[in-house]
């Protein structure tokens, strides 16, 4: 963490003693790259001191080496710590990985960095509906080509109407950039909530009897055993039309295999993504190659804000930690996310 960072959040919260040792941890490569260089080592000697400081802590900023295993060792050898926050928005996962006991979950509570990504995930959203509707593809193609085609009809996401799966930091504001343009939105979630800018919300329950009349979907959804292929064959088999594809939320949320499919039918036209079911995409994806299809490395999110507005949640999360509040972002230890 940077020093205007660490100084950040002691002004903010000065009963917060942060303990940062740069020397300890692995340079970044490039931004949010919190388990960074793998190259990094450290002696036997230093591996000791980096253990003591986190076994003597009462709160850690992130995950140990984001390593599921690093974190089950200091949840069992640090009495106590009671609370973790994940760098990630979807750090739910990592500390699913670690395979904690309820008793300890119990003990430790978790906290997430979702809720920060918003308004550069939904930019990347409108970037990828907009992409699909001036078909970006054909364009590119013809011009590298120097072909002047006839001319042809563009759609417009003023006259769409685009599903926004979840509701939540993300995606209440794609709903709310998407209606500035005029497009209709149906919200998918599982409670019943009044969402500006959202049109209609309807239950997960309903998605493919609501695929047929949409132009374009966007996932915001986090990945967790009931999100997991949310989207695949039953949806892509009834959306018609050539429909947009945009994915900002957990990769697992898109079956990929039926998303190919779709898009081999025409029923998917284009589709934009920042996630993936297996990260690297692995380079046998069949996303690769294709002209409709947008390869994001999972770097929409990331802004130059994006460490600070970590530490700003952290801080005032420490506050209602310090004052014995609930947490902002408490990761749901039943379903991780
Ligand atoms: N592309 C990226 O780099 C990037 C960056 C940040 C985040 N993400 C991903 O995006 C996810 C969402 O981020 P966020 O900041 O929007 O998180 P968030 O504020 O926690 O919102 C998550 C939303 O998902 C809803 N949800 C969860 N399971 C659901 C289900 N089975 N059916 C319907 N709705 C469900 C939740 O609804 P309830 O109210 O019912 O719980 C909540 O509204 C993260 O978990 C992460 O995986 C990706």
């Amino acid at each position: 963490m940077a020093d205007d960072l660490c100084q950040l959040i002691e002004q903010r919260e000065p009963r917060v003693q942060l303990v940062c040792v740069p020397s300890l941890l692995p340079a970044m490569r490039w931004p949010a790259d919190f388990s960074g260089d793998p190259a990094f080592q450290r002696t036997p000697e230093e591996q000791l001191r980096f253990e003591d400081l986190l076994d003597s802590a009462d709160a850690l900023y992130g995950i140990p080496d984001v390593s599921p295993d690093a974190l089950r060792r200091v949840v069992r050898n640090n009495p106590r710590l009671r609370w973790v926050h994940t760098m990630a928005a979807g750090g739910g996962s990592q500390v699913k990985q670690a395979d904690l006991s309820p008793g300890e979950l119990e003990r430790v509570t978790f906290t997430t960095s979702a809720g920060i990504h918003g308004e550069p995930l939904a930019e990347f959203a409108v970037f990828g509906l907009l992409a699909g509707a001036k078909s970006l593809p054909r364009l590119l193609r013809q011009q590298r080509d120097h072909e002047w085609s006839g001319r042809w009809t563009m759609g417009q996401v003023a006259e769409q109407t685009v599903l926004v799966l979840g509701l939540g930091g993300i995606g209440r504001v794609v709903a709310a950039k998407l209606s500035a343009l005029g497009a209709t939105v149906i919200g998918v979630s599982r409670r019943t909530v009044t969402v500006e800018g959202v049109d209609q919300v309807i239950h997960p329950d309903e998605l493919v009897a609501a695929a047929a009349r949409i132009d374009a979907v966007v996932n915001t959804l986090p990945g967790t055993i009931a999100t997991e292929h949310m989207l695949g064959d039953g949806f892509f088999a009834a959306v018609q039309g050539g429909v947009t594809v945009v994915n900002v939320g957990r990769g697992t949320v898109i079956d990929e295999r039926a998303l190919v499919t779709a898009l081999d039918a025409g029923r998917v036209g284009f589709a934009a993504l920042d996630v993936f079911e297996s990260e690297p995409l692995p380079d046998d994806s069949p996303l690769w190659d294709r002209p409709d299809v947008l390869v994001s490395p999972h770097t929409a999110a990331l802004s130059a804000a994006e460490d600070r507005r970590i530490a700003e949640l952290f801080a005032s999360n420490a506050t209602r930690f310090l004052d014995g509040r609930p947490l902002l972002n408490r990761v749901d230890t039943v379903e991780f996310y």
